[in-house]
């Protein structure tokens, strides 16, 4: 009836999952002793990212893009707040009149006249007329200064949704041409052999995101097999080959609608062929290929998934193939250490496309929502700086069998890079299209060490996301990106070393972020809930409910504390009827009525009861609720037909209730 999936006792899971949820203080401060450079490195490096900084300030005049975007919109001003609550609000809004509904609640609700004139940088100012809904549309109006809000709202009055709607559009596609490369594979690789482009290695994403349906994912996998096809023949990039091969980038979960931990098996059989079908189009075309990192409880499939196409016969004289890993999850050391394993195994190196991370704040919710025992990823930028200091050091020690790609606009993450490299050792880094700009030009021209552009393509709708994340993650006040920007923020602090920081901190994990069990502290302890993608807690959970389910007895009535004798019924599981989970004695009458007079008299002495006591007692009784989870999940399972994560949300909720 339930059984834990086969992958989920793998070598796999246990090789990377014990510090799936670790305690983030002991973690971290491990991470620190690895992540500490010699003192003789510490000056060099301060003095390069210091360098790097200044840089990319003098070119502060000329700067476009998403940094400049950040100086006017950051996520500590309403509009930068506003404005992406938008992108990502329209993105689920499948109809116009709630779109303009939307859009005329929240654009009130911006003070968009104060950047305006602010920015030298066209592309701003651009975005801010968008915003505004002045550029050609209006010209802005002298009350639009003393009351932005107030005129704002006048003007959707004037103009009517559909004409704000299709301003604030327009403001995004003038975002989307500042982030895509081109509209089509054609397009960005005519982009790519530009003038400056050329001096770059490149990696094309087909922007997109998880497939819904099974035909999203043919959709895509064709979109991928079609751009390797182009790359591979395109006259710029294409003559690029090794290591400074072009790549196409690839998210796993856009080939299959459900790469998910329950669906392991039925995941691992569907996107195997296709990948490995990309791969070897890769192969063929000589384009190299990486898997993108997306969420944390995708990682143990991917990495399931990746091993097996790896593995191939057909890819056995190939190492184009490869991987990127976010240094936030506690489990990057783990994972990085099984690549290791991986590529021993074979004698072929593998790409290893190191990140910070780009789904943190889905993480921190994610965490919460589902009650885990604390959050997959640091709650702390400066632990992930050093975690992602730690996996660069593993990844140098490990002496080649990884291909370092380090992926990052932080100019004290690359000048430490550069250090702790040395003379000897391949790597490359990586930046965004549209951004680090700047930064990369120095490293390029100065110290002459490669950079490839992770290169998105698609159209405007297809952005959205892709764009809120980098909203997200640019616009905190403590990135990298958007710290630069801020003039007022001295260099020193930009770059201090985050090892340093860390030892600084009284609490490593981010106090104003509780673990998700005292997420309600001190008012009371949140439901405990299971971590559906960790094989070995399902395998716990499961353990209990089968032994539960071997334990199961028949059902009375009970009044006044004592079961009491009725009519048996059979009750069937409503998955297999022919399967009976026990019998219910049903009450009859008589029974009821004395079931309501205990009721009263119980409610009269339960009243009667101190509030601390009465208090106690739900507080057991929740306790009770928990510590019988294997029993009444295994109830919910069989008699009400829930699915096992439902069951468990059933039984959260009454012990929250309680
Ligand atoms: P920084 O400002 O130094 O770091 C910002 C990062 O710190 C955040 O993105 C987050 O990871 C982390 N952070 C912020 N606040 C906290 C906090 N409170 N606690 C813990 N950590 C925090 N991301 C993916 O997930 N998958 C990919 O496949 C991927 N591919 C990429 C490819 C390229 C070429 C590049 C440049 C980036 C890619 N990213 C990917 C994005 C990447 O994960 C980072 O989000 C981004 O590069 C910002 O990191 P940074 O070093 O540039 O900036
Ligand atoms: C993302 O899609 C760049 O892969 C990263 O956010």
């Amino acid at each position: 009836m339930y059984s834990a999936p086969e992958s989920g006792f793998s070598d796999l899971s246990r090789a990377i999952n014990p510090d799936y949820l670790r305690d983030e203080e002991a973690l971290v401060r491990e991470l620190a002793r690895q992540a500490t450079v010699e003192p003789q490195l510490q000056g060099a490096i301060a003095r390069t990212a210091a360098g790097l900084v200044e840089t990319v300030r003098r070119y502060r005049r000329e700067r476009s893009g998403l940094d400049a975007f950040l100086d006017q919109y950051d996520l500590s001003s309403a509009e930068g707040v506003v404005l992406m609550c938008l992108a990502e609000a329209l993105l689920r809004i499948p109809d116009a009149e709630t779109a303009d509904l939307l859009i005329a609640d929240r654009l009130a609700a911006g003070d968009w006249s104060s950047h305006i004139g602010e920015s030298d940088s066209a592309f701003v100012n651009a975005s801010t007329w968008g915003l505004m809904l002045t550029g050609r549309l209006v010209r802005p109006d002298p009350s639009a200064v003393s009351n932005p809000a107030g005129f704002v709202r006048d003007l959707i009055a004037k103009l009517g949704e559909p004409v704000v709607r299709s301003a604030f559009r327009q403001a995004m596609r003038i975002m989307g041409h500042q982030f895509v490369m081109g509209r089509t594979i054609d397009e960005a690789l005519a982009r790519s052999t530009e003038e400056g482009s050329s001096r770059y290695r490149f990696s094309f994403d087909m922007l997109g995101e998880a497939a819904l349906t099974a035909t999203d994912a043919q959709r895509y996998a064709d979109a991928y097999r079609d751009a390797i096809k182009a790359v591979g023949s395109a006259p710029g990039v294409a003559q690029e080959i090794g290591v400074a091969a072009p790549s196409i980038s690839i998210k796993l979960s856009a080939l299959f609608p459900r790469l998910e931990y329950s669906q392991f098996d039925r995941a691992l059989a569907e996107i195997v062929p296709t990948l490995r079908q990309l791969a070897e189009t890769g192969r063929q075309h000589r384009v190299a290929v990486t898997v993108d990192a997306e969420e944390a409880d995708r990682l143990e499939l991917t990495l399931a998934i990746f091993e097996q196409v790896y593995l191939s016969p057909g890819l056995d004289d190939w190492d184009g193939l490869g991987i990127a890993l976010q240094a936030y999850q506690k489990r990057a050391t783990a994972a990085i250490e099984w690549l290791d394993g991986l590529s021993r195994r074979t004698g072929r190196r593998i790409p290893v496309r190191l990140v910070k991370g780009a789904y943190w704040d889905t993480e921190i919710k994610r965490a919460q929502e589902r009650g885990l025992t604390s959050y997959p990823v640091y709650t702390r930028k400066s632990s992930t700086d050093v975690a992602y200091l730690a996996c660069a050091r593993q990844l140098f020690r490990l002496n080649g069998t990884l291909l370092p790609q380090f992926a990052t606009h932080n100019a004290q993450t690359v000048a430490t890079i550069m250090h702790l490299a040395g003379d000897n050792q391949e790597f490359e880094f990586q930046r965004l299209h549209g951004m680090g700009e700047e930064l990369y030009q120095e490293i390029i021209d100065k110290h002459t060490v490669p950079c490839r552009v992770y290169a998105p393509v698609g159209k405007h709708e297809d952005l959205l996301p892709y764009l809120v994340r980098r909203l997200l993650e640019n616009g905190a006040n403590t990135s990298f990106v958007n710290r630069i920007v801020d003039e007022k923020s001295p260099v020193g602090e930009i770059i201090a070393d985050p090892v340093e920081v860390t030892a600084q901190l009284d609490s490593i994990p981010h106090p104003r972020i509780p673990v998700p069990p005292e997420l309600f502290a001190p008012e009371r302890r949140n439901s405990s809930g299971v971590n559906f993608s960790d094989g070995i807690e399902i395998a716990q959970l499961i353990g209990e409910m089968v032994a539960a389910r071997a334990a199961a007895r028949d059902v009375y009535p009970i009044v006044g504390g004592r079961e009491q004798q009725g009519t048996a019924v059979p009750s069937t599981d409503p998955a297999d009827h022919s399967r009976q989970v026990g019998e219910v004695y049903w009450s009859d009458i008589e029974t009821v009525g004395q079931a309501l007079e205990s009721a009263a008299a119980g409610f009269r002495n339960w009243s009667a009861r101190a509030v601390a006591e009465r208090a106690d007692m739900l507080r057991r009784a929740a306790d009770l609720y928990e510590q019988n989870r294997g029993e009444l999940t295994a109830l919910c399972v069989s008699e009400a037909g829930r699915c096992i994560p439902d069951a468990m949300s059933e039984l959260r909720e009454a012990v929250d209730f309680l």
